[in-house]
């Protein structure tokens, strides 16, 4: 791949060439949770920062670790070492994170008066640090492979602010959408502007990929995820586009067990999808009649298993897609804490030089 570096394109594109399903030399890959506890020197730097807040709201750590992963594996993509929750804690909610248990809000969002209380927060306030995470990053990266912004989806934010923390099933959110479904309205709404905002910011501090998480949006019946997560993926969809800085980026949605609704997701005008692993790659291309790219879709788990089972199940991801341009290979969600960092190695070796031969033949 172009190794001479012009300024504000990285020496390694094929990420950037994916999304936008043009040809590559091999197919690009990177990992949700790239960044994380399953590598030794996480762990190291999170203990030094004192709580993972502390490491994402400081930006030379929150650096450090961002570029751990590209150190060790030949990784196509950086991805900003932050959380989804930044916003919610902006405006004020109280987060923290107990050892062991995930997310918690000490505020979380019940009552109108709650909504009503909620504001944007200032991108280069209370979220500055964000901001100058990303600088630091791309001055860092030098331009070695692309920077991936982030957010999560109003649906999805909104989930732990009602909740208040992890849940298996949000019923505090959903049942927020049957009793007062103009109520769970204002603050998706307020969410959509908010995130949409954010990701802005994130493009202007230098971000080179857009992407929204909507993990909890599997979680809603067909006619529900239309009306309270598509219609405002859409509404952030629609005010990225309408800024130049931010329209010039693939945005990626990612939307876990919602497969049922990749066509409905495509129709935002997005450039990719991240796909679960519980659908094949061919039939995710099927239902998406080769409008977007697509991201994934290795099941997490495999990754605990043999390095042969790890390559033996690549290739099937890769099969299922073909050797069309458009596929970014990634897991289905976040590398989990037990992963050798060994068998990583493995996985981008393997999608590295099975993506060259898928192409040749
Ligand atoms: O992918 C990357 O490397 C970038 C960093 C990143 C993190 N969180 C770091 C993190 C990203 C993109 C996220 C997104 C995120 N955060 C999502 C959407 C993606 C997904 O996983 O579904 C969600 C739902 C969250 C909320 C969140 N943050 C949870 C549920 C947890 C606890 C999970 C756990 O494994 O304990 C977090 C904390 C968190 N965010 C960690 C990391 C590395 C672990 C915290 C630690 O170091 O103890």
């Amino acid at each position: 791949m172009g190794i001479e570096m012009t300024p504000g394109v990285p020496g390694n594109d094929r990420l950037l060439r994916a999304l936008r399903r043009e040809p590559t030399d091999t197919t690009p890959i990177w990992v949700m949770r790239q960044a994380g506890r399953y590598l030794p020197e996480y762990r190291t730097t999170r203990e030094r920062a004192g709580s993972f807040m502390g490491l994402a709201q400081h930006p030379e750590l929150a650096c450090e670790v961002t570029l751990q992963p590209l150190a060790r594996f030949d990784l196509d993509a950086a991805i900003l070492f932050s959380d989804i929750l930044t916003i919610p804690d902006a405006m004020g909610l109280g987060l923290s994170f107990a050892p062991g248990e995930g997310p918690c809000f000490a505020r979380p969002v019940r009552s109108s008066a709650d909504v009503a209380r909620l504001a944007i927060p200032d991108m280069d306030g209370q979220l500055r640090y964000v901001m100058d995470a990303l600088r630091l990053i791309r001055r860092e990266l030098h331009g070695r492979v692309p920077l991936i912004g982030f957010a999560g989806s109003p649906w999805t934010l909104a989930c732990y602010m009602v909740e208040g923390h992890g849940s298996r099933d949000f019923a505090a959110p959903k049942a927020m959408c049957w009793e007062d479904p103009a109520l769970a309205h204002r603050l998706l709404d307020l969410l959509a502007q908010a995130v949409a905002q954010y990701l802005k910011a994130q493009a202007a501090a230098g971000a080179q990929v857009l992407m929204i998480f909507d993990t909890w949006g599997g979680l809603l019946a067909p006619s529900a995820f239309h009306e309270f997560s598509l219609r405002y993926l859409a509404q952030v969809a629609a005010a990225l586009r309408a800024d130049a800085q931010a329209a010039s980026l693939p945005l990626v949605l990612f939307s876990k067990g919602a497969n049922q609704h990749l066509a409905g997701l495509a129709d935002t005008g997005c450039a990719a999808l991240g796909v679960d692993w519980t659908i094949d790659l061919a039939q995710a291309r099927q239902a998406t009649g080769g409008r977007v790219a697509l991201q994934g879709n290795l099941d997490p788990a495999v990754m605990l298993a043999s390095p042969e089972v790890i390559r033996r199940e690549s290739r099937r991801v890769m099969d299922s897609y073909g050797p069309d341009p458009g596929h970014v290979f990634n897991l289905g969600h976040g590398i989990t804490p037990q992963v050798d960092p060994g068998h990583l190695a493995v996985l981008v070796d393997e999608v590295h030089a099975y993506g060259r031969i898928l192409r040749a033949v």
